[in-house]
């Protein structure tokens, strides 16, 4: 009777004494949804700018409520190499496949070289992108109110570059011919499939439905950026452009020549809403799209796929300011909001939508008080102001996360 009693009775008495208990147990277990985040912060300022936009995520969980995120972290990069002798744990790929979604800071480290004279790290990227078929690189570009424009009149930036991310240059198709111990030619092969160019250009214009316009006219419309007066392959990727924007007939399709694209960039960046591009076009124009919103700091990207999604900041590892505290984290932040759109969509969950919100709304109230900011905003009509570290402008935009609970 005693080993029967003891237990029961007092499970009993828990129950009844503690409504808070039960409560507590079924939101936790049986409400909550969870989903586990791969992180890599790999080398150099993303090991800095990463833990800033966990912060701010775990701040916009806990605010909108109805969902967890359990974070699996992987050490990863030239950093990881120098001391261990790999690029990454033999098990990282498979984290980071079962993973919900992955959240990637940077890699490439000086001095942390392979065998081949590769970087140490670039792989890992590249094997995650193609690995898990992420062939969406999606490149916001959004000037908030309180980040210094490019040139007066030039603060109505708000486009997105969608990159195809598993073909072009980057497929892989290269190699260097070596007579003799002398190299004496060199091959990168670019490759622009059927598949590869109409699910990109499907996504670019899906995504343009779901956008507003272009700030200079409200207009719905999809950028082709290619060199199709020289290239077979460009001239492809326009064909199959066409193709698809015929489903899409209320978006109004325009076409730029890539080497033109860098200038209208710049000069009028109001008339672009969603630019769609093949890879090494795209990898160039996403660069350059950060200087119009305040830099490389500000930049957020998405490596999205059908099944699986990674986000990380546009920028490197800059070992120019590593490892003082002085990096920009919104770029890594905003990548995170990215994520929480992204999961969302993917598993109809609100909750999520309201989390990316917060984290919206949290960036955008710091950048626009004009206080608190790294030293690469302290530009302009901002250069007087202290120049914050790194955890301070993630503490910032916690803290009015939290003010919205
Ligand atoms: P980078 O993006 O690291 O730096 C370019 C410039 O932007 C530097 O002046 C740097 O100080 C500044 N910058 C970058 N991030 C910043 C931030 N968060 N806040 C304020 N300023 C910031 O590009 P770089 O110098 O060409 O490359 C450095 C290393 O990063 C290389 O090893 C490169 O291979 C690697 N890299 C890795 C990438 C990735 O993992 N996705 C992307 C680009 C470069
Ligand atoms: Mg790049």
């Amino acid at each position: 009777m005693f080993f029967f009693n003891l237990p029961f009775g007092w499970i009993g008495l828990k129950l009844f004494l503690e409504p808070y208990f039960l409560k507590s147990f079924y939101v936790e277990v049986l409400v909550l949804r969870r989903y586990k985040i791969a992180v890599l912060p790999g080398d150099g300022v993303g090991r800095e700018v990463v833990p800033e936009a966990v912060k701010v995520l775990d701040a916009a969980a806990d605010v909108a409520g109805g969902f967890k995120l359990d974070y699996v972290e992987v050490p990863c990069g030239g950093m990881y190499y120098l001391e261990v002798g790999k690029e990454w744990p033999d098990d990282a790929f498979e984290t980071c496949k079962e993973a919900d979604a992955i959240l990637f800071g940077a890699v490439g480290w000086p001095k942390a070289v392979l065998p081949d004279g590769q970087l140490a790290g670039i792989r890992i990227l590249l094997n995650i992108r193609f690995g898990l078929d992420l062939y969406a690189n999606v490149r916001p570009a959004h000037l908030y109110e309180g980040v210094e424009p490019l040139a007066p009149g030039k603060e109505k930036v708000d486009f997105v570059v969608v990159r195809e991310n598993t073909e072009d240059l980057y497929a892989s198709i290269r190699g260097i011919l070596d007579r003799g111990g002398v190299e004496d030619a060199a091959v990168d092969v670019r490759i622009l499939t059927r598949k590869g160019c109409e699910r990109i250009i499907d996504y670019a214009f899906k995504m343009c439905l779901s956008r507003n316009g272009a700030p200079a006219d409200g207009k719905r419309r999809v950028t082709c950026v290619d060199k199709s007066n020289v290239l077979d392959g460009c001239r492809f990727f326009r064909r199959v452009f066409d193709e698809v924007a015929a489903r899409y007939p209320d978006v109004e399709r325009d076409y730029v020549y890539v080497d033109a694209m860098t200038q209208w960039m710049i000069r009028a960046p109001e008339h672009y809403d969603v630019i769609v591009t093949t890879n090494m076009f795209g990898d160039i124009l996403s660069d350059l799209s950060s200087v119009l919103i305040g830099g490389m700091g500000m930049a957020p990207s998405g490596n999205i796929g059908d099944r699986h999604a990674m986000f990380e900041p546009v920028h490197g590892t800059a070992p120019d300011i590593a490892g003082k505290n002085v990096a920009n984290p919104i770029g890594s932040i905003l990548s995170a909001k990215m994520m929480l759109e992204w999961l969302a969509q993917r598993h109809s969950d609100d909750s999520c939508r309201r989390a990316a919100q917060l984290i919206e709304r949290g960036v955008a109230e710091v950048l626009a008080e004009g206080k608190v900011r790294t030293p690469d905003l302290c530009r302009g009509k901002y250069v007087s102001v202290k120049p914050s570290r790194t955890s301070e402008v993630g503490d910032a935009i916690t803290r009015k996360i939290e003010k919205q609970k």
